[in-house]
């Protein structure tokens, strides 16, 4: 697979400065660059990861994927032009904006910028968190995960798997429609989510230490921040998180604890036991909709739905049988 992992994400927005407040002092990540029309965040060693413009809300500008070298992009732009995909090459300066070395971009069928480039710069100083975090999991992760809504999901799935060469983790049939991708072990780096219409459902970062989402949880409460979707854990990446708002219309999934997944050897398969093995209850489903989860949810308490904890070595202290 030449892509590696999700690296970047750029957002157009009409509140740069509840941005700015909003991603140091409640995410924890650390201001890049700031303009009287842009922002970028930093999450960890690299020098930018987060790109805001001032625009229309919440669209997503670009989401951009990170390639080995040089070589492994000027494939993939081969495999591209084969296929009748149009593209173009960015200039020295979309690079430079970018902090990449090379890139190209295209749009997805469903209208979604796509950028894929290699040679990420890296921060001449360490990073440093807007509040007192233990980091991020990024690395060769990248970023987390982006989940988009889209109009149908046939007509934008196999640009991302035939051409791209992404592997799909699992899928859900019903209640809604949704494919959850991944590019390396992280077991999602993009969900696609039918629901008629082009849009961001939310992005996903995952915390290093499960205290860090805790105090978020707490800080969100707090600073009367919306909790959109209320703590619970994931049935297929066993992630334990939950989705705030925030100043754009998407919402910020902040987690810990992902499933790694061996991508050589994975079989997608269907989801059924709901989206989460316990909570997660979602602040916008008609009354309707909030029974379907009920009954999902008395259905995993009742067969004792549970998945081992996924922690990193030096996060845990292993209890001793007594
Ligand atoms: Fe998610």
């Amino acid at each position: 697979m030449s892509i590696v992992s999700l690296g970047y994400v750029g957002i157009s927005t009409s509140r740069l400065a509840d941005w700015a407040e909003f991603g140091t002092k409640f995410l924890g990540l650390q201001i890049a660059g700031q303009s009287a029309r842009t922002l970028s965040f930093r999450m960890d060693d690299l020098s930018q990861r987060f790109h805001f413009e001032e625009g229309a809300d919440g669209i997503i500008q670009h989401l951009g994927w990170e390639v080995e070298s040089g070589a492994a992009l000027q494939s993939l732009a081969a495999r591209l032009d084969a296929a009748g995909v149009r593209f173009q090459w960015g200039s020295a300066a979309l690079a430079g904006q970018r902090r990449v070395r090379e890139l190209i971009w295209m749009h997805d069928p469903a209208g979604n910028r796509v950028e894929l480039y290699w040679g990420p710069e890296k921060a001449d100083s360490p990073f440093t968190p807007g509040r007192n975090i233990a980091g991020f999991r990024t690395g060769p992760l990248g970023i987390g995960h982006v989940a988009l809504t889209c109009d149908r999901i046939e007509s934008t799935l196999p640009f991302y798997t035939e051409l791209l060469g992404f592997g799909v983790s699992d899928y859900v049939l019903a209640p809604f429609k949704a494919y959850f991708m991944h590019v390396n072990p992280r077991h999602h780096s993009i969900a696609l989510i039918e629901t008629g219409q082009r849009g961001v459902h939310h992005l996903m970062m995952e915390l290093m230490q499960f205290d860090d989402v805790g105090h978020a949880h707490d800080l969100a409460q707090l600073r009367k921040e919306n909790i959109a979707v209320t703590l619970g854990r994931h049935s297929n990446d066993h992630m334990t998180s939950f989705y705030v708002k925030t100043p754009s219309e998407f919402m910020i999934e902040y987690g810990w604890g992902g499933l790694a997944i061996d991508p050589a050897n994975w079989q997608p398969v269907e989801l059924t036991d709901g989206p989460s093995i316990w909570g997660h209850n979602r602040s916008w489903l008609s009354e309707e909709a909030q029974a379907v989860l009920r009954v999902q949810l008395q259905h995993n308490a009742d067969r004792g739905l549970r998945h081992p904890v996924k922690v990193l070595p030096g996060n845990h202290v292993l209890i001793k049988d007594c």
